[in-house]
């Protein structure tokens, strides 16, 4: 058994996790000072948002020098000295290397911007002339995933593509330049023992090169359906991960984890023996609080990666979307991301999704697989869904023209302390503002409190280390209709109460932990483990 095949990561997303030394945006060295706590909750990795030099124009998804760390951040011996203790600590340390595209910053788009038409600095890119007399068309009409066209203009008539923003563009994958480049990128970080790489857009590094016309509004963490997609999930993408593999097969236990949004049951095919080890599994987090449909894509999933030989994932929240305990406290069939500005915010019931969440992640952590946590949902963190329109920094408000509020909700700066100017996130104010409500929600608040959703968190992750990893099984349980019950190899069960009646658990069994304390009887969302 490997680390990852029943491994906890913990996403630590950098800029807003802990300050240092009190600009109000956190580094590598506030990350350092945290290593107790995280070895404390029992997280086996962390996997660290990008920390490499970048104009931070997405947060960091537009690298500028792939091997130097950006300033703000701290330095490249910050993170050597962060790999070694997180080591030091029992704890794997997962790098987000960002292959599809670079800043416009980098020095590779700087010198295509410098070179003529057709030259070898702009075949690093997708440089294209546009359509109509004078170029004046974008050469698609393909649209960024941030709003708007996917293509922006030069002075001299050329048109290069994004498929985020324009400050960030795609590379061209099929530049043999480019994929040495890259592979050399990633033996830099594990040559500094690095654990492996979350490969961010996973599925988008191919382009169809005839640039066919493809009408379809990109939408972020939506996965595309359309087969022969001219960007999404085209069969070139796999050779590239095949010679990534090899690479990471010569160094020991180094992993590899897509993020591909992509349809159900192409995503196997990242996942065959000599691709990557890992994928994220998206569905869990998108689908709805229903015992048949929740029971039903569990089951889809473990057996879509069963036939490779996978190992199962599953997530609940990370950076690009609304927290969950904020969706599960919705009406069903909300479209949270569009509720974010739109509202009506009076339909969220804070408690019923806190209630969820806490159910969700102990259904998930009984799950056999691994496990990916984002950091302040072990917290019961809410989205902060109102802050107000001057402080947001996501491209996503600007390019969708201030019709999506984007991401910022989800990214705002962990509470460590009751009080403090930023609650113990650093010495000064955040770089995003920290709502009144977050204190008493911070580990200060939490931590040693009997019944807090950091010491559900705690007790949980012990728990799940002690009879929940050592087999890959689950058998389903009979359950009354609207409950979920499966038992693990150990003989754990795990019982969730989705949207039934109270239930008495089998009272031959002992508990071992319940989301609410509550005996035997187990009310509409909560889960228990009973062995
Ligand atoms: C996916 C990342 O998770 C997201 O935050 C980013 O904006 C896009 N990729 C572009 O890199």
């Amino acid at each position: 058994m490997q680390w990852w095949n029943a491994g906890v990561v913990y996403q630590v997303y950098i800029r807003s996790f802990a300050d240092s030394n009190g600009d109000g945006i956190g580094d590598i060295n506030g990350l350092r000072s945290r290593l107790g706590y995280l070895s404390d909750l029992g997280v086996d990795a962390i996997w660290v948002n990008p920390w490499y030099q970048s104009p931070l124009n997405d947060g960091g998804y537009d690298v500028s020098d792939y091997r130097a760390i950006e300033p703000r951040f701290g330095t490249l011996a910050d993170a050597e000295a962060l790999i070694t203790e997180a080591h030091a600590h029992g704890i794997k340390v997962v790098v987000d290397l960002v292959p599809n595209h670079t800043s416009s910053e980098h020095r590779w788009f700087q010198e295509a911007l410098g070179s003529t038409k057709e030259s070898v600095a702009r075949s690093r890119y997708h440089f294209r002339p546009g359509k109509g007399a004078d170029s004046e068309e974008p050469p698609t009409n393909w649209s960024s995933v941030f709003g708007g066209s996917a293509w922006t203009r030069l002075a001299d008539g050329d048109w290069y593509l994004h498929l985020f923003d324009s400050t960030q563009p795609d590379l061209n994958w099929e530049n043999q330049e480019v994929r040495t480049e890259m592979e050399q990128v990633m033996r830099f970080w594990l040559d500094r023992g690095a654990d492996g790489f979350r490969i961010d857009v996973a599925h988008g590094l191919v382009k169809d090169m005839s640039y066919p016309d493809h009408a379809e509004e990109q939408e972020i963490l939506i996965s595309s359906q359309a087969s022969d997609h001219p960007f999404w999930d085209r069969d070139g993408i796999h050779p590239i991960v095949r010679q990534w593999r090899q690479l990471l097969d010569e160094y020991d236990d180094r992993i590899l984890v897509a993020e591909a949004w992509v349809a159900a049951d192409s995503l196997p095919r990242y996942l065959r023996p000599d691709e990557y080890h890992q994928s994220f599994n998206f569905d869990f987090l998108s689908g709805s609080w229903d015992a048949a449909q929740m029971q039903q894509l569990i089951a889809s999933s473990l057996d879509a990666v069963a036939a490779v030989e996978a190992t199962p994932t599953w997530v609940l929240s990370n950076h690009d979307v609304v927290r969950h305990a904020t969706r599960l406290g919705l009406p069903q069939d909300t479209d949270w991301r569009r509720w974010l500005l739109d509202g009506p915010h009076q339909i969220l019931d804070t408690d019923l999704g806190l209630a969820r969440a806490r159910a969700a992640v102990m259904f998930m952590l009984a799950l056999p697989g691994s496990v990916y946590l984002y950091q302040g949902e072990e917290l019961g963190l809410h989205e902060v869904w109102d802050l107000p329109d001057e402080v947001l920094d996501d491209p996503v408000w600007e390019r969708s023209g201030h019709t999506m509020k984007g991401r910022d909700g989800c990214r705002v700066p962990i509470p460590w302390a009751v009080e403090g100017p930023s609650l113990g996130f650093g010495s000064g104010p955040a770089w995003l503002p920290q709502p009144e409500w977050f204190g008493a929600a911070s580990v200060e608040a939490q931590q040693a409190q009997p019944g807090s959703t950091l010491e559900l968190y705690r007790a949980a992750l012990a728990l799940r280390s002690k009879h929940l990893v050592g087999d890959a099984e689950a058998e389903w349980l009979d359950a009354p209709e609207g409950v979920i019950g499966f038992r693990r190899g150990s003989g754990v069960e795990c019982w969730l109460n989705v949207s039934g009646q109270t239930m008495t658990l089998p009272t031959d069994r002992e508990i071992l932990l319940t989301s609410t304390s509550v005996g035997h009887e187990l009310p509409v969302n909560s889960a228990a483990w009973l062995k």
